[in-house]
């Protein structure tokens, strides 16, 4: 689990350090975002070596903001903690405002956002802090404590973080792991492939194609928000990994067909986005090729369809295949249908002006009887499109399976 831990500036963020260490016992990559008030409890430094990773805290750091931007570390987390929250981040959080990078992020993630409030006794009672207190749990943010016991200021009373331990505990546990999982396809694995393939001519030259990947990894997050557990095998892309996907990365066509073989027995829907390199070199030279000659000849190879041979698998899931074309889109892709033997294939144009590495593209959903047009939108509204005309398919081609009951798209057939 990705989890963002956000710092408050109260006392009980000297114990964050200790935090930090439970999660990663747990599993979980943490990465801190600390507010400007925290740094005068808890040094970066310490949080820092416990959490292997540089802190961020500023917005407007502009090496940090390019490395990892705060929307990419908003779509990176599976969930946002915040400990201790602080009366005042708590305030900001239930008005909405976004003046630092943790509010930002918690406004533009997608992710559960739990929070282990943490002051002084008179200050939680207070009826603005339980009013933004309940305002927050309406929202669905799971307040975690406080404890109840002897505070930092020599009171006693309820205002307590609770104990590293117990905050580890609660969002490792099952309940959160699965909050996602309760979209029409929970209990459903999706597997995907996504971007280019890389076929290595020598150690240093290789083959591959333009496919940024973003098709693929928009779908792998669409899967995912209709709460299936999504596989993505990928090849080389420069994408973050997206929120709640199991990520499998390989570089050759052979290497993505190995994976998908290996993992295909537990999918019930598989969609194939990836740009595979449909030949590879006849051999792989071990040492760098020298220019010695005026012209040299590349034997190349077919490499193994990997998207044909999932579909004739006797017990072959639900298998969507894509079709990226300069030309005749509609007719190649309706030939891919039929030959490959897909239950359904996503037509679209590519060329100098969209397709590959562009955000917005358009696409043309075919199935034997049916179709669904999408015009140009951002590649993730489409992916969303594209996975819920999947789901409705996939519940009405296998009879024999529960319906979805939330009626999710309407189908032009
Ligand atoms: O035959 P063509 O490459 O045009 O078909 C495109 C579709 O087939 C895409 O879904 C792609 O991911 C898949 N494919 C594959 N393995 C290959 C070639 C294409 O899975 N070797």
């Amino acid at each position: 689990m990705n989890i963002v831990l956000g710092i408050s500036g109260g006392i009980a963020a000297y114990k964050t350090p200790e935090l930090v260490r439970r999660l990663r016992e747990r599993g979980a990559d943490v990465q801190i975002v600390m507010t400007a008030s925290a740094e005068e409890f808890v040094t970066p430094t310490s949080l820092q070596a416990v959490s292997g990773r540089p802190i961020r805290s500023n917005l407007w750091d502009k090496e940090a903001e390019a490395s990892m931007s705060h929307i990419e570390l908003a779509r990176w987390a599976d969930l946002v903690l915040i400990a201790p929250a602080t009366a005042e981040l708590m305030a900001r959080l239930a008005g909405g405002g976004a003046p630092d990078l943790l509010t930002t992020l918690c406004l533009a993630t997608e992710a559960p956002i739990a929070i282990a409030p943490a002051m002084n006794r008179v200050m939680w009672a207070n009826p603005a802090v339980q009013a933004n207190r309940e305002t927050l749990e309406e929202r669905g943010i799971q307040i975690l404590g406080p404890d109840v016991g002897s505070q930092a200021c020599g009171e006693t009373g309820a205002g307590r973080m609770l104990e590293p331990d117990v905050i580890a505990d609660a969002v490792c546990s099952p309940e959160f792991a699965g909050a996602v999982a309760d979209g029409i396809l929970a209990g459903r694995t999706v597997l995907v492939t996504a971007g280019p393939t890389r076929e290595p001519i020598d150690p240093v030259r290789y083959i591959t194609n333009r496919s940024s990947g973003k098709m693929g990894y928009a779908i792998a997050s669409a899967a995912h928000a209709l709460g299936a557990r999504v596989i993505l095998i990928s090849g080389p892309v420069s994408l973050p990994e997206p929120r709640g996907t199991d990520v499998v990365y390989v570089e050759t066509a052979e290497e993505m067909q190995a994976a998908t073989q290996d993992r295909v027995a537990d999918a019930d829907i598989f969609i194939a986005a990836a740009a595979v390199s449909d030949y590879r070199p006849a051999e792989t030279s071990a040492q760098k090729i020298k220019k010695t000659r005026d012209t040299i000849t590349l034997e190349l190879v077919r490499s193994p369809d990997i998207l044909a041979s999932v579909a004739a698998l006797q017990n072959a899931p639900f298998t969507v295949g894509f079709a990226a074309e300069t030309e005749n889109v509609r007719k190649y892709a309706l030939g891919k249908l039929e030959n490959k033997n897909l239950d359904m294939i996503v037509a679209n144009r590519v060329g100098s002006d969209c397709g590959f590495d562009y955000d917005d593209n358009a696409a043309e959903v075919l199935w034997k009887g049916g179709e669904k047009v999408f015009d140009k939108m951002p590649k993730s509204e489409l992916a969303a499109g594209i996975v819920d005309v999947i789901a409705v398919r996939f519940f009405e081609t296998r009879g024999d399976e529960m319906q979805p009951t939330l009626s999710i798209v309407s189908i032009k057939e």
